[in-house]
């Protein structure tokens, strides 16, 4: 198993390229299936979750052609099968997206019903009362979601709980459903509107996407379409934080300021200094932190991808932070790894309550998920001495050449799969 070795102490500071949303990618990958001409998206992250849904993608028939890193040409006309692989599903959960697309395109679909996962239970039963309210059949057999229909309909679905994958999911089915759809309570998150703008740019009708009342009138097809993804800010997060937690002067390019707006308040409100550019924000840590509480949100609140992130720069504020999860029941795993670095961080319901120690300490911890993994990694980079993040192919999940770029701005650290390589790098940095 790889994992990452970091020697903390350097402040970050420089310059990195931010790469593509993960998590618009992977609804615009899924969304591309529903024409039957080529489509281009750029700008893709080079990350493991792309990777596998491509796979899965190609493996119903659809040709994908990864024509570079960053950018792959799809084309749906060769479908064979509406039934997505279970071993696709296990390995990422947004692979959910097919459902959508395939119902809005074949109206039939049959993907197994994903698992929860290390934040919590994560069920989708929003996705499915929005499928069934467009007028589809929704079995779950033998572990497997299986909706068809004879004809789908608009329809007007409130959302019991904001959630994007659900709304992502029902506005792709929509799309291709005859009639008008409404669908209130929607998630407004920036790769919502991505996806909206990607499937209007394949002749979908789809408005108010970014608020909570989104309306779509079904068209009968979708046609070709040149597309690039918006930047990630939740990468982009991440290293305004890891600027943070090592005192350093980082410049995040190719962002989205306005999407990164929760995040640059809440390094203000600790006292960073933050600088806005047109597409690029400059974060300096250069004084100690200071305290704060945090709840997280549905956009635009604090989001809950950054919540490891914060609580990790916190813990060696000045002074007691409380941070609340309002989002997902399980996603404080990483306190007691962190505690093993020497936070003080105790967990009390939703919320963790962290009293600002001087300094974490070097320590071989556990990424128990995506965020939490890259979060214990900016422990490390602030902690004194040595740290090892192991299971790091859950943070491969999401960032793209992390230990790379991190190296790029100073980082003292590397990805090393062997106790030899361990004790070389121990030499190398004493
Ligand atoms: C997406 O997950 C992201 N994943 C998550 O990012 C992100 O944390 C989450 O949105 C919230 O922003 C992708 O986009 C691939 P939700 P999703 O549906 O769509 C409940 C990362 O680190 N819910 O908005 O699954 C759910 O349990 C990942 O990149 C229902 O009850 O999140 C949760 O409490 C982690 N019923 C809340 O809604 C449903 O049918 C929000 O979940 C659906 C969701």
């Amino acid at each position: 198993m790889e994992q990452y070795i970091i020697k903390g102490g350097n402040p970050l500071v420089g310059e990195v390229d931010i790469a593509g949303a993960k998590n618009a990618a992977l609804a615009i990958l899924a969304a591309s299936i529903m024409a039957d001409e080529t489509i281009t998206i750029d700008n893709l992250p080079d990350v493991r979750d792309i990777n596998v849904l491509l796979e899965a993608i190609e493996g119903i028939g659809a040709i994908v052609n990864r024509v570079d890193r960053s950018t792959v040409k799809i084309n749906g006309s060769t479908i064979q099968n509406i039934s997505v692989d279970y071993e696709y599903i296990k390995k990422i959960r947004a692979s959910y997206y097919l459902l959508g697309a395939l119902l809005g395109k074949y109206r039939h679909a049959e993907v197994p019903l994903p698992g929860g996962c290390n934040i919590g239970s994560r069920p989708i039963d929003q996705h499915l009362k929005g499928f069934r309210a467009l007028g589809a059949d929704v079995d779950i057999l033998h572990g497997a979601i299986i909706a068809k229909s004879e004809s789908l309909h608009g329809a007007h679905i409130y959302l019991d709980v904001v959630s994007v994958g659900a709304t992502i999911n029902i506005m792709m089915a929509a799309a291709l459903s005859p009639g008008r759809t409404i669908l209130e309570n929607a998630a407004k998150e920036p790769h919502v509107v991505d996806v909206a703008n990607f499937l209007n740019s394949m002749g979908a009708n789809i408005k108010g996407a970014g608020t909570d009342v989104i309306r779509i009138k079904g068209v009968e097809k979708l046609h070709k379409t040149e597309y690039s993804i918006i930047p990630d800010q939740i990468e982009a997060g991440t290293f305004m934080f890891a600027a943070a937690a090592t005192g350093g002067d980082v410049t995040v390019r190719n962002v989205i300021p306005k999407h990164l707006e929760a995040t640059t308040a809440k390094l203000i409100e600790i006292g960073c200094e933050v600088e806005e550019f047109d597409d690029a924000v400059r974060v300096r840590a250069s004084k100690k932190l200071g305290r704060t509480n945090v709840k997280t949100l549905p956009y635009p609140g604090y989001p809950t991808d950054m919540q490891p992130q914060i609580t990790v720069a916190l813990s060696i504020a000045k002074g007691t932070s409380i941070v609340t999860e309002s989002i997902f029941e399980n996603r404080f795993k990483y306190a007691g790894e962190l505690a093993r670095m020497g936070a003080h961080i105790r967990v009390e319901g939703n919320s963790a309550i962290i009293d600002g120690v001087d300094r974490l300490t070097g320590a071989r911890v556990c990424a128990p998920d995506l965020r939490a993994g890259a979060a214990l990694v900016i422990a490390g980079l602030a902690a004194e001495g040595i740290t090892i993040v192991d299971d790091i192919v859950y943070i491969q999940r999401g960032y793209e050449d992390f230990e790379g770029k991190l190296r790029s701005l100073g980082a003292e650290i590397e990805k090393v799969s062997s106790e030899k390589e361990i004790r070389k790098f121990r030499l190398r940095v004493g």
